[in-house]
């Protein structure tokens, strides 16, 4: 292969990215970022000029301003998750409410990074969405957990319960979720379903209360639950290098729990111990200075304790 032919492979290689952003000195700013670490980059100042670039080109990512002088930047990520659903979506903006973080997470966005951000946290974004895009690449029906039968037969209990207990008004949609994940260990679609029809409050409103307390989970936690830091210090020493690890060999996407209930994998921004990164903290463990090596061992030990003391 010739060198230049090999150049352009590894060139088409790296992750195309469109910023959406009509300041041009801040899209300028933001492309000079990506493109020094290595991404290719487009620039488009407005909702339509971004569509049409969808219609020349794929793109792995969409960095997305939403106040934008022709469409409304929600409206260019409905479009563009539509046409082309495999693309991941950063929302940048000045103008961040919960509504507005809810619904673009609705529509699909990765992350949403509320003006004004430093190049780091931009870049750990940028980082986020598209390691989420490989994860999802790698087999992603096989890493959602089939609802068991149990939760079922479980979920018409808790309900009943709830139902005796609480009056079904909007105020105790909090206390009634709760209770759901207390009864499950989460709150499955279903319940979310049931809820609004109980409390009488429209589904969204229901999937935005359970979507933006952290404590609440959609999805059932594993037997063991891995985090892994994203932060910066543990990024440069090969933190993402851990977590394709993990989600290789047990087909899991950060937020995912594997279809056996084993593992639950997360993310944390920083745990608070730089110096010893990579740290990867199983079941509230911590562990330092990790590599793949060192995580697989960790969890094929977990995989083996859990053979001994469960042989069926
Ligand atoms: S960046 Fe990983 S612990 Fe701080």
């Amino acid at each position: 292969m010739q060198i230049q032919e090999a150049l352009d492979l590894q060139e088409s290689s790296w992750p195309q990215v469109l910023i959406m952003e009509d300041e041009a000195s801040v899209a300028k700013g933001l492309g000079m970022v990506l493109s020094e670490e290595g991404y290719n980059v487009d620039l488009a100042m407005t909702g339509r000029s971004a569509l049409d670039s969808f219609n020349q080109k794929m793109f792995d990512l969409l960095v997305a301003d939403l106040r934008l002088p022709d469409i409304d930047g929600m409206e260019v990520i409905r479009q563009v998750k539509r046409r082309r659903p495999d693309t991941e979506v950063l929302v940048i903006t000045g103008y961040s409410t919960v509504t507005t973080a809810v619904e673009a997470m609705k529509l699909g966005a990765s992350d949403y990074l509320p003006k004004p951000f430093t190049e780091d946290e931009f870049l750990s974004a940028v980082k986020g969405a598209l390691v989420t895009k490989e994860f999802f690449a790698t087999d992603s029906e096989s890493a959602l957990p089939e609802r068991l039968p149990e939760d079922s037969l479980r979920l018409k209990e808790v309900m009943q319960q709830i139902r005796q207990r609480f009056e079904g008004r909007q105020y105790e949609v909090i206390s009634i979720l709760q209770k759901v994940q207390n009864g499950l260990g989460y709150i499955p679609t279903e319940a979310l379903l049931q809820v609004a029809d109980f409390t009488g409050m429209p589904e969204a409103a229901v999937y935005g209360v359970a979507t933006f307390y952290e404590r609440f989970r959609l999805s059932p936690v594993g037997r063991h639950v891995v985090k892994v830091c994203r932060g910066t210090a543990c990024h440069v020493k090969g933190a993402d290098k851990i977590l394709h690890e993990i989600a290789h060999r047990y087909k899991l996407a950060p937020g995912q729990t594997s279809k056996d209930r084993l593992f639950t994998l997360e993310t944390v921004a920083c745990f608070g111990s730089c110096a010893i990164g990579p740290v990867v903290v199983v079941d509230g463990k911590v562990s330092a200075d990790m590599d793949t090596d060192k995580v697989g061992k960790v969890l094929q030990e977990l995989v083996k304790g859990d053979a001994h003391h469960d042989p069926h």
